[in-house]
This record gives structure tokens, sequence and C-alpha cells, in this order.
């Protein structure tokens, strides 16, 4: 039987809780461990199945990957494969992630795409435009892309059209140790992106303009593994945010960068929450009725990120007056509105703008997550509607949240996995 997760909603929320490592670092951090000779320490990995799906791909390749605790340990000394396996690439749909460092480590490289993905169509054009300029030769045939650098990787000016955090991220791993000097304009600013170069960085690599949006890339002839310490996942410390804000508690997140959570913390504060953050310390204090705040609108950092437009919506649902959501980075990013509905939310989408009206009760019922933050929004819907939510498809939600039933329920949640 399908593993689910079971809520039994309205109570109070109180206590502290540490923020995971944030998946979208630690993923191209992983990836990243390729270039590398000698060890990699990897602290306040995330245990999520996106990460243990990306040190099975490390496996596969050739690596020395395990976990112990939440540090990862990796050697990358002896890379045997240079593809991806189409099992292994359908565990992760961000596998395309290992694109870039596969091919700067082996010379080519062969992935496997299943197409669409939860969010819609995820086309990867910007990736391979870049990696075509750095020289690497690219054919795409049958859902499998295979790539040989022709002579040598070489650095190449790349202005992206969007500042895409995918190519981003293939561009820096591809010109690390590419010959001669990348540039790349328009890139993406996230913090993930600032964390993977500071680790590339301590491993001898030569960034510079990382979280701004031109990075200048030295390529440099080898790198070595180093010590890294993972930032906090600010997608977690939103979705815990959202869970107090519906249950009118009052609780304290430990380790939040509060630079990464600005676009975030003016719509919880205009529904009336309180929030103070002191030296990694977020303390917040909810009010029992909440107030709509007006707009969300999803852009690349420093804008709202789109991981946290779900769990948002979920505070939208029981805050008071209309919120308008328009979702500006991925096309099908509303699939959780269905199920929403089904717990007596009032939201009515129409392509990219959902506008939700909010409503004084939700009622638990029986709702399917199918992607992973939608999953984090039903869960956080559960624990303020009324009565027992039955929430199934959590294989989503452990993709990014490590035990989220279990730290809900040390801060006082009524929710069961069975
Ligand atoms: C995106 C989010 C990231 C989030 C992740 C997982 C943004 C800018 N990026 O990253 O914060 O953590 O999803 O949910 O919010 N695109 C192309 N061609 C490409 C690449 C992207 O057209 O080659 C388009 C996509 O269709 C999408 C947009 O660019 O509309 C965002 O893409 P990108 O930032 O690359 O997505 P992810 O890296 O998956």
């Amino acid at each position: 039987m399908a593993v689910k997760l079971i809520v039994n909603g309205r109570k109070k929320l109180s206590g502290q809780v540490d923020i995971q490592g944030a998946k979208n670092s630690a993923l191209p951090i992983l990836s990243a461990t390729l270039l590398t000779g000698g060890e990699n320490i990897l602290h306040c990995c995330p245990h999520i199945s996106d990460i243990n799906a990306a040190i099975r791909i490390l496996r596969y390749l050739g690596s020395s990957a395990y976990m112990e605790g939440h540090t990862a340990v990796v050697r990358c000394d002896n890379i045997v494969h240079s593809e991806i396996p189409e099992n292994l690439m359908r565990e992760m749909r961000s596998s395309i992630v290992f694109l870039g460092a596969i091919i700067a480590r082996t010379g080519r490289a062969r992935l496997y795409f299943p197409g669409g993905c939860e969010l819609g169509p995820r086309p990867i054009d910007l990736h391979l435009n870049a990696l075509r300029k750095m020289g690497v030769a690219i054919d795409e045939r049958h859902g499998c892309i295979s790539c040989k650098v022709c002579d040598r990787l070489h650095g190449a000016r790349i202005s992206l059209p969007f500042p895409s955090v995918g190519a981003t991220e293939n561009i820096i791993l591809a010109a690390v140790l590419a010959k001669g000097t990348t540039v790349i304009s328009n890139a993406a600013r996230e913090p993930e992106i600032s964390d993977l170069c500071e680790y590339l960085n301590k491993c001898g690599a030569r960034i510079y303009g990382a979280g701004e949006s031109k990075i200048v890339i030295d390529g440099v002839e080898e790198l070595n593994g180093c010590v890294h310490t993972i930032i906090p996942d600010r997608i977690v410390a939103a979705t815990l945010m959202a869970a107090a804000a519906v249950t009118g508690s009052e609780i304290t997140l430990n380790g939040v960068i509060s630079s990464h959570i600005d676009s975030i913390i003016p719509m919880f504060e205009e529904s009336g929450c309180k929030i103070f953050i002191d030296n990694g310390k977020l303390h917040m204090t909810c009010p029992d009725n909440l107030s709509s705040f007006k707009s969300v609108r999803t852009m690349p950092y420093p804008g709202f990120p789109t991981d946290a437009q779900a769990v948002m919506m979920a505070v939208a649902c029981v805050a008071k007056g209309t919120t308008v959501f328009v979702e500006n980075i991925f096309e099908s990013r509303y699939r959780h509105v269905e199920e929403l509905t089904r717990l007596g939310a009032n939201i009515k989408v129409a392509n990219k703008v959902a506008v939700v009206e909010g409503v004084n009760h939700l009622f638990g019922a029986k709702v399917t997550a199918r992607e992973l933050r939608g999953a984090a929004s039903l869960v956080v819907t559960g624990l303020c509607a009324e009565g027992v939510t039955e929430i199934e498809g959590i294989n989503f939600l452990e993709r990014g949240y490590e035990n989220l039933e279990v730290t809900l329920s040390e801060l006082g949640a009524d929710i069961k996995k069975v």
C-alpha cells in the first residue's frame, strides 16, 4: 500500500527547529565533486531522496560517495563512466546538473531525458547552446543527448537570454577546468549559485562575481577536494514559516540566512505575522486571523522564488481577502490548486495567474501530491484544516524535505506517516 501522511489539523505549533541544508545547493556541489582530485567533505547534506539519487549517480560514474550522518564524503579519483543510465536519470529530474561536470571530467557525456516533468516542459536549450560555444559537439535524438568535446573545452562569452539557474550551473561546471576565460552575462544570482562557486573556489577554481549578473571564470588546470558546509534551505524555511502562519503559532527557526528570504518575509508581515531575525535565528509570532498579502509574483532571485509559491498559496487560502499569484517561471506550476480546492480553498486559475479568496475554514479530505513543492503546500494546508487530511504521493515530498512530518510533530503538529 502507498505511504501516506495523515494530518489531524488545527494544532498550534511551538518550539524551535534547525533548517536542513539546501537541496538545490547540495545537488550541483555533489556534481562538482566530479571535477576534483582527493577527498570532499560536505557538511549539512540533507537526507532526501534526490541526494540519495545523486550519490547513486556518482557511484555509478566511479566515485566513492557515502553519507556519514549529514556529511557526504566523496572521492572522484577513478571515474569510469561518462553516461547516466536511464533508470538513474528517472530517479532524479534535476540530473541535468551532472551534464557540465561529466563533460569537463571525461570529455564526453551521454544522458537520457524522459521528456517533460511535473512542472511542464523543461527545455535545456540554454545549457546546450552554451556548451556548444565552449567546444562541445552535441547530438540529440530519441530522448538521448550525446556530447563530445572536439579538442579541449575552452572559455567563451555567454550571454543568457534568461538567468537560468541550471544553465548557469552547467556553464560554471564546464568552465572551471576549461582553457581560458568564460564570461557569463545575465547569470542566475540565486544563493545556491554562490554556494557552488564558494565550494569550487575552495577547491582551487577562479570564479569571480558569483551572486551577480556577470560571472567571470578563469579556467585552471586542476581542482582539489575540500571541506564545505552547504547553506540552509530557504524553501524549507519558507515552508515552516507558512506552517506557523496558518496555525497562528510562535516558532523559532535556527540557521536562517535572512538575506536569502528577503523577498518572502514581506508577505508574511503583510499577513500580520511578526518576524524577528537575529544571528541566524528567525523568531515568528503569528496571529489567529491572517490578512491577504495582495500579490505574489515569482521571479528569478532576488525576486520571490517559484519554489515558495505553492506554500505561500496555502497561507493565502486562509488569509482574509484576495491574494493574486503570478507564476512567471514555470508553465504548469498550479497542480496543487485542484487539491487545495478539495480542502475547501477558493482559487481561480487563468494561465499564469491564480486568484485566491481567503476562506474562514478548510476541511480535511483525501488529496494527492503531484510534485515536490505542491506536496509541501498540501501538508501546510492540512495543518490548519478541520479534521483529517490524508496526503498521498509523498514520495514527491521526500525528494526535498527531510522527515518533514517528524519536524512538524516535534513542533506539536498531529501528523504521521502510515
Ligand atoms: C528553477 C528555478 C529554481 C528552482 C528550480 C526547481 C528560477 C529562475 N529557477 O531552476 O529557483 O529551484 O527550478 O524548482 O526560478 N529555460 C529555458 N531553456 C533552458 C533552461 C530554462 O527555456 O535551457 C526556462 C524554463 O523553461 C523556465 C525558466 O527558464 O521557464 C527557468 O529555468 P531554470 O532557472 O533553468 O530552471 P531550473 O534550473 O530548473
